[in-house]
Protein backbone atom coordinates (compact mmCIF):
# COMPACT_ATOMS: atom_id res chain seq x y z
CA UNK A 1 0.00 0.00 0.00
CA UNK A 2 1.16 3.59 -0.78
CA UNK A 3 2.77 5.42 2.02
CA UNK A 4 3.19 9.29 2.14
CA UNK A 5 -0.46 10.49 0.47
CA UNK A 6 -0.66 13.75 -0.60
CA UNK A 7 -3.79 16.13 0.43
CA UNK A 8 -4.67 16.90 -2.98
CA UNK A 9 -5.30 12.85 -3.26
CA UNK A 10 -7.41 12.26 -0.41
CA UNK A 11 -10.59 10.29 -1.63
CA UNK A 12 -14.00 12.97 -2.38
CA UNK A 13 -17.08 12.22 -4.20
CA UNK A 14 -18.65 15.36 -6.32
CA UNK A 15 -20.59 16.30 -2.97
CA UNK A 16 -17.57 17.77 -1.51
CA UNK A 17 -16.06 20.82 -1.92
CA UNK A 18 -12.60 21.13 -0.60
CA UNK A 19 -10.74 25.17 -0.16
CA UNK A 20 -8.62 26.68 1.92
CA UNK A 21 -8.28 28.41 5.02
CA UNK A 22 -9.67 31.93 3.86
CA UNK A 23 -12.29 30.68 1.70
CA UNK A 24 -13.83 28.97 4.28
CA UNK A 25 -13.57 31.71 7.02
CA UNK A 26 -14.90 34.50 4.27
CA UNK A 27 -17.92 32.23 4.68
CA UNK A 28 -20.95 34.28 6.56
CA UNK A 29 -22.46 31.93 7.98
CA UNK A 30 -19.33 31.05 9.50
CA UNK A 31 -19.56 31.83 13.41
CA UNK A 32 -17.34 34.82 14.19
CA UNK A 33 -16.05 36.59 16.79
CA UNK A 34 -18.90 39.35 18.02
CA UNK A 35 -18.15 43.09 19.90
CA UNK A 36 -19.77 42.89 23.19
CA UNK A 37 -20.98 46.61 23.84
CA UNK A 38 -19.51 47.10 27.27
CA UNK A 39 -22.95 49.00 28.57
CA UNK A 40 -24.59 45.64 28.92
CA UNK A 41 -24.14 43.09 32.21
CA UNK A 42 -21.50 40.46 32.63
CA UNK A 43 -23.67 37.92 31.44
CA UNK A 44 -23.45 40.06 28.05
CA UNK A 45 -20.91 37.45 25.48
CA UNK A 46 -20.76 36.65 22.13
CA UNK A 47 -21.07 32.78 22.69
CA UNK A 48 -22.92 30.45 20.60
CA UNK A 49 -26.17 30.27 21.96
CA UNK A 50 -29.51 29.84 20.52
CA UNK A 51 -30.92 33.32 20.70
CA UNK A 52 -28.44 34.62 18.08
CA UNK A 53 -29.84 35.71 15.05
CA UNK A 54 -27.27 33.42 13.30
CA UNK A 55 -26.84 30.85 16.09
CA UNK A 56 -28.64 27.98 13.27
CA UNK A 57 -26.29 28.71 10.37
CA UNK A 58 -23.32 28.67 12.66
CA UNK A 59 -24.15 25.87 14.47
CA UNK A 60 -24.44 24.00 11.15
CA UNK A 61 -21.09 25.33 9.72
CA UNK A 62 -19.82 24.48 12.52
CA UNK A 63 -21.26 20.38 13.22
CA UNK A 64 -20.33 20.27 8.83
CA UNK A 65 -17.05 21.37 9.48
CA UNK A 66 -16.72 18.81 12.30
CA UNK A 67 -17.69 16.06 9.87
CA UNK A 68 -15.19 16.69 7.45
CA UNK A 69 -12.50 17.28 10.21
CA UNK A 70 -13.29 13.73 11.36
CA UNK A 71 -13.15 12.71 7.91
CA UNK A 72 -9.78 14.13 8.19
CA UNK A 73 -8.82 12.61 11.72
CA UNK A 74 -9.52 9.35 10.56
CA UNK A 75 -7.18 9.53 7.46
CA UNK A 76 -4.39 11.05 9.06
CA UNK A 77 -4.15 8.88 12.24
CA UNK A 78 -4.63 5.98 9.80
CA UNK A 79 -2.13 7.79 7.48
CA UNK A 80 0.24 7.56 10.90
CA UNK A 81 0.11 3.80 11.76
CA UNK A 82 1.01 2.65 8.47
CA UNK A 83 3.42 5.01 6.92
CA UNK A 84 6.18 4.44 9.67
CA UNK A 85 8.00 1.27 10.37
CA UNK A 86 7.83 0.09 13.56
CA UNK A 87 10.82 1.29 16.12
CA UNK A 88 12.00 3.13 19.26
CA UNK A 89 11.15 6.49 17.68
CA UNK A 90 14.23 7.59 16.14
CA UNK A 91 14.72 7.41 12.50
CA UNK A 92 11.23 7.86 10.80
CA UNK A 93 10.39 5.08 13.13
CA UNK A 94 7.61 5.00 15.69
CA UNK A 95 6.49 2.40 18.45
CA UNK A 96 4.44 -0.47 18.34
CA UNK A 97 2.33 0.65 20.82
CA UNK A 98 2.30 4.07 19.50
CA UNK A 99 0.60 2.64 15.88
CA UNK A 100 -1.84 0.85 17.81
CA UNK A 101 -3.03 4.12 19.59
CA UNK A 102 -3.34 5.39 16.37
CA UNK A 103 -5.37 2.45 14.79
CA UNK A 104 -7.38 3.06 17.68
CA UNK A 105 -7.82 6.38 17.12
CA UNK A 106 -8.82 5.42 13.69
CA UNK A 107 -11.74 3.10 14.84
CA UNK A 108 -12.86 6.25 17.38
CA UNK A 109 -12.68 8.45 13.98
CA UNK A 110 -14.58 6.48 11.93
CA UNK A 111 -17.23 6.16 14.88
CA UNK A 112 -17.19 9.91 15.15
CA UNK A 113 -17.79 10.69 11.05
CA UNK A 114 -20.92 8.65 11.48
CA UNK A 115 -22.56 10.29 14.50
CA UNK A 116 -21.32 14.09 12.59
CA UNK A 117 -22.43 13.07 9.37
CA UNK A 118 -25.96 11.60 11.14
CA UNK A 119 -26.23 15.20 13.17
CA UNK A 120 -25.79 17.32 9.94
CA UNK A 121 -28.97 15.70 8.67
CA UNK A 122 -30.59 15.96 11.68
CA UNK A 123 -29.62 19.59 11.56
CA UNK A 124 -31.14 19.91 8.10
CA UNK A 125 -27.59 20.18 6.72
CA UNK A 126 -26.46 18.71 3.38
CA UNK A 127 -23.55 16.84 3.03
CA UNK A 128 -20.89 19.74 0.80
CA UNK A 129 -23.50 22.79 2.03
CA UNK A 130 -20.31 23.97 3.84
CA UNK A 131 -16.53 23.79 2.44
CA UNK A 132 -14.36 21.52 3.13
CA UNK A 133 -11.01 23.03 4.55
CA UNK A 134 -8.38 20.38 3.96
CA UNK A 135 -5.59 21.73 6.89
CA UNK A 136 -6.13 19.01 9.60
CA UNK A 137 -5.08 16.47 6.77
CA UNK A 138 -2.23 18.69 5.75
CA UNK A 139 -0.91 19.01 9.49
CA UNK A 140 -1.16 15.26 9.44
CA UNK A 141 1.16 14.63 6.11
CA UNK A 142 4.88 16.07 7.92
CA UNK A 143 7.58 13.37 7.34
CA UNK A 144 8.09 13.73 11.45
CA UNK A 145 5.55 11.43 13.06
CA UNK A 146 5.82 13.53 16.02
CA UNK A 147 4.87 16.71 13.84
CA UNK A 148 1.80 15.38 13.33
CA UNK A 149 1.03 14.54 16.88
CA UNK A 150 1.57 17.85 17.59
CA UNK A 151 -0.23 19.35 15.00
CA UNK A 152 -3.20 16.94 14.36
CA UNK A 153 -3.78 15.27 18.26
CA UNK A 154 -2.62 18.65 20.05
CA UNK A 155 -3.63 21.37 18.13
CA UNK A 156 -6.39 20.77 16.23
CA UNK A 157 -8.00 17.94 18.49
CA UNK A 158 -7.34 20.32 21.04
CA UNK A 159 -9.54 22.54 19.19
CA UNK A 160 -11.77 20.21 18.71
CA UNK A 161 -12.20 19.73 22.55
CA UNK A 162 -12.81 23.34 22.90
CA UNK A 163 -15.40 23.55 19.72
CA UNK A 164 -17.02 20.19 21.40
CA UNK A 165 -17.60 21.57 24.32
CA UNK A 166 -19.81 24.49 22.92
CA UNK A 167 -21.46 22.80 20.86
CA UNK A 168 -22.84 20.35 24.12
CA UNK A 169 -23.72 23.09 25.49
CA UNK A 170 -25.81 24.45 22.19
CA UNK A 171 -27.44 21.34 22.69
CA UNK A 172 -28.22 21.55 26.34
CA UNK A 173 -29.40 25.54 25.85
CA UNK A 174 -31.36 24.36 22.53
CA UNK A 175 -32.83 21.48 24.43
CA UNK A 176 -31.63 19.10 21.76
CA UNK A 177 -30.21 15.97 24.22
CA UNK A 178 -28.98 14.39 20.51
CA UNK A 179 -26.30 16.57 20.24
CA UNK A 180 -25.79 17.40 23.45
CA UNK A 181 -25.01 14.00 23.83
CA UNK A 182 -23.26 13.01 21.11
CA UNK A 183 -20.91 15.95 21.34
CA UNK A 184 -20.92 14.47 25.20
CA UNK A 185 -18.93 11.33 23.62
CA UNK A 186 -17.51 12.56 21.08
CA UNK A 187 -15.70 15.00 23.59
CA UNK A 188 -14.66 12.33 25.47
CA UNK A 189 -13.03 10.48 23.13
CA UNK A 190 -10.92 13.61 21.44
CA UNK A 191 -9.64 14.29 25.00
CA UNK A 192 -8.02 10.49 25.00
CA UNK A 193 -6.71 11.38 21.53
CA UNK A 194 -4.88 14.87 22.99
CA UNK A 195 -3.52 13.16 26.04
CA UNK A 196 -2.00 10.15 23.55
CA UNK A 197 -0.49 13.30 21.42
CA UNK A 198 0.72 14.56 24.84
CA UNK A 199 2.07 11.61 26.11
CA UNK A 200 3.64 10.23 22.94
CA UNK A 201 5.33 13.76 22.18
CA UNK A 202 6.74 13.49 25.44
CA UNK A 203 7.91 10.31 25.72
CA UNK A 204 9.44 9.88 22.22
CA UNK A 205 11.39 13.10 22.30
CA UNK A 206 12.36 13.22 25.69
CA UNK A 207 16.02 12.44 25.00
CA UNK A 208 15.89 14.65 21.80
CA UNK A 209 15.09 18.69 23.12
CA UNK A 210 15.49 20.08 19.36
CA UNK A 211 12.93 17.86 17.43
CA UNK A 212 10.53 18.34 20.74
CA UNK A 213 11.40 22.02 20.48
CA UNK A 214 10.55 22.34 16.77
CA UNK A 215 7.28 19.89 17.26
CA UNK A 216 5.97 22.47 19.50
CA UNK A 217 6.59 25.21 17.07
CA UNK A 218 4.81 23.47 14.87
CA UNK A 219 2.16 22.78 16.84
CA UNK A 220 1.74 26.61 18.06
CA UNK A 221 1.66 28.04 14.45
CA UNK A 222 -1.13 25.41 13.76
CA UNK A 223 -3.24 27.08 16.40
CA UNK A 224 -2.21 30.46 15.58
CA UNK A 225 -4.10 29.40 12.25
CA UNK A 226 -6.56 28.15 13.98
CA UNK A 227 -7.15 30.99 16.59
CA UNK A 228 -9.62 32.13 13.56
CA UNK A 229 -9.23 35.62 14.15
CA UNK A 230 -10.54 35.27 18.24
CA UNK A 231 -13.27 32.88 17.09
CA UNK A 232 -11.94 30.76 20.06
CA UNK A 233 -11.08 32.30 23.40
CA UNK A 234 -11.59 33.30 27.18
CA UNK A 235 -12.75 36.60 25.79
CA UNK A 236 -16.84 37.27 25.73
CA UNK A 237 -15.99 38.44 22.52
CA UNK A 238 -15.45 34.42 21.32
CA UNK A 239 -18.44 32.12 20.24
CA UNK A 240 -15.99 28.93 21.32
CA UNK A 241 -14.59 29.42 24.80
CA UNK A 242 -10.76 27.76 25.53
CA UNK A 243 -11.77 24.42 27.43
CA UNK A 244 -9.52 24.12 30.28
CA UNK A 245 -10.64 21.77 32.37
CA UNK A 246 -10.18 19.35 29.14
CA UNK A 247 -7.42 20.40 28.20
CA UNK A 248 -6.05 20.28 31.48
CA UNK A 249 -6.91 16.26 31.40
CA UNK A 250 -5.57 16.19 27.90
CA UNK A 251 -2.30 16.83 29.59
CA UNK A 252 -1.51 20.27 28.68
CA UNK A 253 -0.20 22.27 31.72
CA UNK A 254 -1.48 25.46 33.08
CA UNK A 255 1.75 27.25 31.19
CA UNK A 256 0.48 25.42 27.73
CA UNK A 257 -3.14 26.96 27.99
CA UNK A 258 -2.02 29.68 28.66
CA UNK A 259 0.09 30.59 25.71
CA UNK A 260 -2.89 29.34 23.69
CA UNK A 261 -4.89 31.93 25.75
CA UNK A 262 -2.39 34.65 24.95
CA UNK A 263 -2.10 33.49 21.20
CA UNK A 264 -6.23 33.78 20.52
CA UNK A 265 -6.42 37.24 22.79
CA UNK A 266 -3.84 38.36 19.64
CA UNK A 267 -6.00 36.98 16.77
CA UNK A 268 -8.77 38.81 18.63
CA UNK A 269 -6.59 42.05 18.59
CA UNK A 270 -5.45 41.96 15.11
CA UNK A 271 -8.87 40.92 13.73
CA UNK A 272 -10.88 44.21 15.34
CA UNK A 273 -7.68 45.96 14.54
CA UNK A 274 -8.54 45.25 11.07
CA UNK A 275 -11.92 46.05 10.83
CA UNK A 276 -11.35 49.54 12.88
CA UNK A 277 -8.83 50.22 9.79
CA UNK A 278 -11.54 48.65 6.77
CA UNK A 279 -14.11 51.11 8.39
CA UNK A 280 -11.54 53.76 8.85
CA UNK A 281 -10.95 53.03 4.99
CA UNK A 282 -14.60 53.34 3.91
CA UNK A 283 -15.30 56.42 5.54
CA UNK A 284 -17.33 54.97 8.54
CA UNK A 285 -17.49 56.43 11.99
CA UNK A 286 -15.32 54.01 14.27
CA UNK A 287 -17.35 51.57 16.34
CA UNK A 288 -19.07 53.32 20.07
CA UNK A 289 -16.67 51.86 22.75
FE1 LIG B 1 -12.95 12.80 16.35
FE1 LIG C 1 -9.89 12.75 17.48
Amino acid sequence: MRQFFPVEDLARDERFVQTNMAERMADTRTARPERVPKSKSRAASAKLTPERREASDAARGLMHGIMTGEIQALEGAGRTAHDFATGDGTNDTIPFALKLDMARQAWDEARHVEISAKLSDWMGTELGEFVENTVLFAAACSDDPILRLAGVNRALEGLAIDVFTQMKEFGDLAGDPFLEFCEDWMLADEVTHVKMGSDWLRRVTEKDPDRRAKALEFQQVVDKMFSFGGLRGDSDESPIALARRFRELAGFSDDEVEVISDMDREALDERKAQVRFAREAAGMQPEPA
